[in-house]
């Protein structure tokens, strides 16, 4: 085997046969395999994936449960190769796959990576879907370009194609959240690649939607700021901090506003509390543990959890900052110290009790 072809998909049902012909055209003489890696899709992507698989030993499909996200859907992909070389396209016909055998020969001519690139001179990006998607892509691509070590145009392509070997080298580097595996890989290296730009027109959507949403924008937000931290600090503690800061405001808003209607400190400042945490809770299992997820009765189960976990949290916070400030130490240092231990310690415990995070 020498090429397996990684293709992550999420609800295209209808473009999986599709792809299996249009490489089946593009790669004759070359020995490839296709790996449909599908997040559980509820259209029935993995069925149709496997129905293939049944004719063709090129086929392959792996159905991930409980689990969500571009980037680390492919990695599982890539990783379960065992081909000299691996590509990765998407899985909505929207890359041009008869590109792939001039990137193979880009590769196995001494590149570490060849990309397929929308911005250099043979390629285009009309197919996205609208002026605001070529604004995001635009700037998107400016803020990667830097902080990539290489200077490539289209940093935020999602069709590439390298040795196995590197890939499996990088692996254990990488963010793996969102949408941005390429980018992923270039910040991962921690020598310089050797990068050719194969040009490709990026077409247009014809069956399918786009999964491109706002939470996959502040994925990539996340993404950045990881590789800018150089993963010192875990990118899900910063969430849970964040998400943290926000139950701050949201509790003094609910404090405030029951004041306003008579309530009495005491009162208004536990229903505040109690306000902030659920709200934490939601936004945390959205954001901060989407690839996790609760639902259903696991989520009521969890939010019980979460709020014994982050009382305990406040009881530490009140019992430290108060012991600091008896010693004499400044009100807001105290007070500071004690906040910051249970968040270290909500964030800690409910990773483990709550999301069940390995
Ligand atoms: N397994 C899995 N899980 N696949 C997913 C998920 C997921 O959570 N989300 C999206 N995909 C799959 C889609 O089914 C599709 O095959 C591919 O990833 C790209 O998703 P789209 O929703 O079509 O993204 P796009 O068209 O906005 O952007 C893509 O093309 C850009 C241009 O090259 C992305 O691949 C970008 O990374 C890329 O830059
Ligand atoms: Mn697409």
């Amino acid at each position: 085997m020498s090429l397996s072809i990684i293709v992550p998909c999420y609800n295209e049902r209808a473009n999986i046969a599709p792809m299996v012909a249009a490489l089946d055209a593009a790669l004759t003489g070359i020995d490839w395999e296709v790996v449909f890696v599908d997040d559980d899709s509820p259209d029935g992507t993995a069925q149709q994936a496997r129905a293939l698989a049944a004719q063709d030993r090129r086929v392959r499909c792996i159905r991930r449960v409980g689990r969500r996200g571009l980037s680390s859907a492919v990695i599982e992909g890539a990783l379960s190769s065992s081909a000299d070389y691996v590509a990765v396209i998407d899985g909505d016909m929207q890359h041009d796959e008869t590109r792939l055998p001039a990137m193979l020969k880009a590769v196995t001519d001494g590149a570490d990576l060849a990309i397929g690139s929308r911005h250099v001179a043979g390629g285009d990006n009309t197919g996205l879907a609208s002026p605001l998607r070529v604004k995001l892509s635009n700037a998107g691509i400016r803020l990667a370009q830097m902080l990539a070590k290489a200077p490539v145009h289209d940093p935020m392509s999602g069709f590439f194609l390298l040795r196995r070997a590197l890939f499996e080298q990088l692996a254990g580097r990488l963010t793996g959240q969102g949408f941005k595996i390429l980018l992923d890989l270039m910040l991962a290296s921690p020598r310089r690649l050797a990068i050719v730009e194969v040009p490709y027109k990026f077409r247009p959507r014809t069956a399918g939607e786009s999964k491109l949403d706002a939470l996959v924008l502040a994925q990539f937000a996340g993404l950045l700021i990881d590789k800018t931290l150089r993963g010192t600090i875990p990118l899900r503690f910063i969430t849970f901090s964040l998400v943290g800061g926000v139950g701050v405001l949201i509790n003094v808003l609910v404090l405030e506003l029951a004041r306003r209607f008579g309530m009495d400190f005491g009162q208004a400042q536990t229903l505040g509390t109690i306000v902030a945490m659920i709200a934490n809770f939601q936004l945390n299992n959205q954001l901060t543990y989407r690839a996790q997820r609760l639902k259903g009765a696991r989520a009521w189960r969890g939010l019980l959890v979460f709020l014994l976990v982050c009382g305990l949290g406040a009881i530490a916070n009140i019992g430290i900052a108060r012991a600091l400030y008896a010693e004499n130490h400044g009100g807001l240092l105290s007070g500071a110290a004690g906040a910051a231990i249970s968040v270290v310690w909500n964030y800690a415990v409910s990773a483990t009790l709550v999301w069940r995070v390995r």
